[in-house]
């Protein structure tokens, strides 16, 4: 159902598409195989990237593939002023996906749009992120044993943060997802997210979630930084907060974290970014797996 398709958008996917991804996600956790063997993935990177680049490497090594690419604009013909559209024409050329993390918002829509092979999205501007989503959603369904019917507060720079945007429409598939918002009013999601509960004071949430999902303020994408200066570490959690929380709530960041998380949050049994990060390469093989028909 996913065969030969691109992923742009977390509204690509129905419900039962993402199920079918976390489940896949799932069986290949320790899985090692050559289902990727002669096949090539480029990874276009033209934003700095710890996590999605080196886990999608680690997936593509661990499906028997190779990759092609760079990790920032600088080492390619971008440097001399290649445009996104003949970049795209020559890597769709040689590799059998491309996996694209782009400043501007819709640069993924318009590479899918010119390329022969599928676009997975690597986070497109303020946009979207949609493979951290399911990583996201992936962690939740670990940690909770389901995504319906549960609470879920989202902290942190939610007008510019593109993780927040693709998870926000993704738990809209889930019945019963409450979706309560902290941020400053300069930072608030917008409307056209759909309807959420919006607070000011880290306090107030923390005793009612079952997740909270921590985001940085995304200083590069804040229009000066006159801005940023007015909501810099205007939150941060730390393990004295967590002492009304439910017993099962989990503590998410896509990370990287600045200052948000206090490190004595890492000692607790909320904490759970590092192994959210750590199942990106189980759901990225999946992602691969489906998209390219692998057998
Ligand atoms: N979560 C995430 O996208 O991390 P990187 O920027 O390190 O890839």
């Amino acid at each position: 159902m996913l065969k030969n398709r691109s992923l742009v958008s977390i509204r690509d996917l129905s419900r039962a598409e993402i199920e079918l991804v976390l489940d896949t996600a799932h069986k290949l956790e320790n899985h090692r195989g050559r289902h990727l063997e002669h096949r090539q993935v480029a990874l276009l990177f033209y934003e700095a990237s710890t996590r999605t680049r080196n886990s999608f490497l680690t997936a593509v090594h661990q499906l028997g593939g190779s990759e092609a690419g760079f990790s920032s604009g600088e080492g390619s013909s971008v440097a001399k002023g290649e445009s996104l559209h003949d970049t795209i024409k020559m890597f769709s050329a040689y590799c059998d996906a491309i996996v694209l993390r782009h400043p501007r918002d819709g640069a993924a829509r318009w590479a899918a749009d010119v390329s022969d092979v599928p676009i997975i999205n690597a986070g497109d501007g303020k946009n979207q992120h949609p493979t951290q989503t399911l990583l996201d959603l992936y962690a939740i369904r670990a940690t909770q044993g389901r995504i319906e019917n549960l609470s879920i507060g989202i902290m942190g720079d939610l007008k510019y943060g593109r993780t927040v945007h693709s998870l926000v429409d993704a738990l809209r598939l889930f019945p019963g997802v409450q979706i309560h918002c902290i941020s400053p009013d300069s930072l608030a999601l917008p409307q056209s997210y759909g309807p959420h509960q919006v607070h000011h004071r880290l306090e107030d949430v923390i005793p009612q979630v079952d997740v909270l999902y921590c985001t940085r303020i995304q200083r590069e994408r804040l229009p000066d930084e006159a801005e940023y200066e007015k909501v810099k570490g205007i939150y941060r959690l730390n393990a004295a907060h967590l002492h009304h929380a439910r017993p099962h709530l989990k503590i998410l960041h896509p990370l990287p974290r600045v200052d948000e998380i206090h490190p004595d949050v890492d000692a607790t049994p909320h904490a759970y970014y590092f192994q959210q990060a750590a199942g990106g390469v189980a759901v990225r093989k999946a992602l691969l797996y489906l998209l390219l028909g692998l057998q």
